[in-house]
């Protein structure tokens, strides 16, 4: 049903001129990366097989078997996956002294050509202690505000660069249409508008005006292409000998090319406008092929008619995901377009096998040329190839690092993401002078909860986090006055006497595959606590702390005033800015919010659109 709107939207796209800049050979952000083609030639014409092929991998941290082989298989990059922390464990100390040593031992290879060390930077240096945790994607995409997604990933970059660390997997240009996906929070809206001009600022604020600034990180827009795109129940087997799946995650998407373009590639034009330097093509398929093996997508369509001259880099082991044997799998793969490959432990057999595929002509020494040349490219713009220069982390940054000017700018963001969805006979905003507050509910004061998956750890995880931050309970008790008691019960009970309740309920963190849900509804325990509020016959304020929308309408109905505050991050000052009014609300729903699971997927444009809230809608004072 939906099919004819989104052609007609095509269309009318096509004919106002607005279509991916598709003939254009050369946009302006790649012209950068190109302009060091001599040099970048210069250097390939003294490089064996060997070398070229180890710039071509991957290898993760925890999976080397040998911390020599950065230096005997000559590794062009390294990565420190979800769970890829140091031995030492997570302090910014260990991870900069990691990077360093990993570093070096690149530099004393023949050539002494630096690795790129890439992480998971999504919502700031997430996986090291004390670094400042900003909204998921999802909420910025509620603050509408281009600006600030710049600076976000600005200060994001400055904390990578403080452990020496130089390459984020981020910004993810998903364009979740489905909120059952347990990613939609990495993406910024269903709406691809939005993800163009956020995209595109979060790639500008990580690469800042010139790669080779010591403040800047090598950008990575992922999952090429239509990530959030899939149909349910084709997601990815829950274990190999298990005919169940996670329902969405690493699925099929299932449409025309012209829907593709329209929809899911637009944040990549901004991307490459912006200078993007590298891309990570999906785990998922399209129309039954995985995006990690379609030449139609990774060559003809980014390379060629998008013009990206930077490179791709495979998902976590993605190419296995292929039909095949492991060596067809490199075959298929490489030929296709891919790059580097992401490779966590089988890096030597990886070697070995692609090493035999050009010795049979199978992969054509053009195409690992072809490769090389679009690493190096990067690794030039970013000025790794300056021999004058210290590759080794800038530790006068560690000063700065989850310093209150950071922390300022996250706690910016999270009041400008909140989404006003009730506010009945002015619940809010509060004042700071009641005599009592009484809070409830799980996620009250839980930072673990507030900041969701890809936090610390791969998945994130409900507690305490042992991680600077400060909780929505903590932060309310910090902005009432002297005389105002802030009390809590978890379940919401023991309300009586208080001036008001709020009840801060919703999701536990999750990240790929496991936040896969085909309910979305509150659970008993967030409906109780809000009964139990009620209970006291006071005005009720509810906070939901989630990754998309969820069915929320029985808890809707109960209280006052309702607050979308999804996953936050570590500064829940943001949220008791807006509860008392020090900011008046100005988010924007960057989903349209369904009214029950049934009418998922609902998006933006279709032709039969009743949600419970619009796309867009957000209330004030
Ligand atoms: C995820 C990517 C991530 C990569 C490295 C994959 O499983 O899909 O988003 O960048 O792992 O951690
Ligand atoms: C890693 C993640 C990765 C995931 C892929 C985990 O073990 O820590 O970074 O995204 O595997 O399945």
């Amino acid at each position: 049903m939906k099919t004819p709107v989104i052609l007609l939207v095509a269309l009318l796209a096509l004919l106002a001129g607005c279509r991916s800049d598709s003939k254009q050979t050369q946009v302006e952000g790649q012209k950068k990366l190109t302009a060091f083609d001599d040099q970048v030639q210069q250097a390939m014409s003294g490089m064996t097989l060997d070398e070229k092929i180890g710039q071509m991998t991957q290898a993760e941290i925890t999976g080397l078997k040998d911390d020599k082989d950065v230096g005997d298989y000559y590794l062009g990059s390294l990565l420190s996956g979800g769970n890829g922390d140091p031995k030492e464990g997570n302090s910014l100390k260990a991870w900069t002294d990691m990077y360093d040593k990993y570093q070096s031992l690149a530099l004393k290879t023949r050539l002494g050509v630096p690795i790129l060390y890439g992480v998971d930077a999504v919502h700031g240096h997430n996986n090291v202690l004390d670094a400042v945790i900003f909204p998921h994607n999802i909420g910025l995409g509620a603050t509408r505000d281009s600006d600030l997604v710049r600076r976000v990933s600005q200060v994001t970059a400055e904390e990578v660069r403080a452990t020496g660390i130089n390459w984020t997997f981020a910004p993810c240009v998903a364009v979740p249409r489905d909120e059952r996906w347990g990613r939609t929070y990495e993406g910024f809206g269903e709406d691809p508008e939005l993800v163009k001009t956020l995209g595109e600022a979060s790639v500008m604020g990580f690469q800042g005006a010139d790669l080779r600034g010591p403040l800047s990180v090598l950008a990575c827009a992922k999952h090429f292409a239509a990530d959030g795109g899939t149909i349910w129940g084709t997601g990815a087997l829950k274990a190999p000998d298990k005919p169940e799946r996670w329902p969405l995650d690493r699925g099929d998407v299932k449409l025309s090319e012209a829907e593709l373009r329209e929809i899911h590639l637009q944040g990549y034009v901004t991307a490459i406008n912006a200078g993007v330097g590298s891309i990570m093509p999906s785990y998922s398929s399209w129309n039954g092929v995985k995006c990690s093996g379609s030449k139609r997508l990774l060559t003809e369509i980014l390379k060629g008619e998008l013009g990206f001259e930077g490179f791709l880099i495979s998902d976590y082991n993605a190419i296995d995901e292929l039909p095949g044997d492991y060596k067809n799998d490199i075959e298929t793969s490489i030929n296709a377009g891919m790059d580097m490959v992401m490779v966590p432990n089988n890096y030597r057999e990886f070697i070995r096998l692609l090493r035999e595929l050009v010795d049979e002509g199978k992969v054509p020494m053009s195409r690992i040329d072809d490769a090389v040349r679009r690493i190096l490219r990067v690794k030039f713009a970013m000025g790794l190839m300056d021999k004058g220069r210290s590759h080794m982390a800038d530790r006068a940054l560690h000063k700065r690092f989850g310093s209150p000017e950071h922390r300022q700018v996250a706690r910016d963001a999270v009041r400008r993401s909140l989404v006003l969805l009730k506010n009945d006979n002015k619940a809010l905003p509060l004042s700071k002078t009641f005599a009592r507050i009484h809070i409830g509910g799980k996620n009250a004061d839980d930072l673990g909860n507030q900041c969701g998956g890809w936090t610390i750890d791969w998945q994130g995880k409900s507690g305490e986090l042992t991680t600077g931050g400060t909780t929505i309970l903590k932060a309310i008790q910090g902005a009432v006055s002297a005389s105002t008691k802030v009390t809590f019960s978890k379940d919401g009970s023991g309300a009586d006497g208080a001036d008001v309740g709020v009840v801060v309920i919703g999701e536990t963190p999750y990240a790929e595959m496991m936040g896969d849900r085909e309910d979305l509804s509150l659970s008993i325990e967030d409906l109780s606590a809000i009964d139990n509020m009620k209970k006291a016959g006071i005005p009720v304020v509810v906070i939901l702390i989630s990754g998309r929308p969820m069915i929320i309408e029985p808890a809707l109905l109960k209280c006052d005033a309702f607050i979308a505050a999804w996953l936050p991050g570590t500064e829940g000052q943001g949220v008791a800015d807006v509860l008392f009014g020090d900011y008046k609300p100005s988010g924007k729903l960057p989903h349209s919010w369904p009214q029950s699971v049934n009418q998922i997927p609902i998006n933006v444009g279709d032709a039969m659109y009743t949600p419970l809230f619009k796309y867009g809608f957000g209330l004030s004072y």
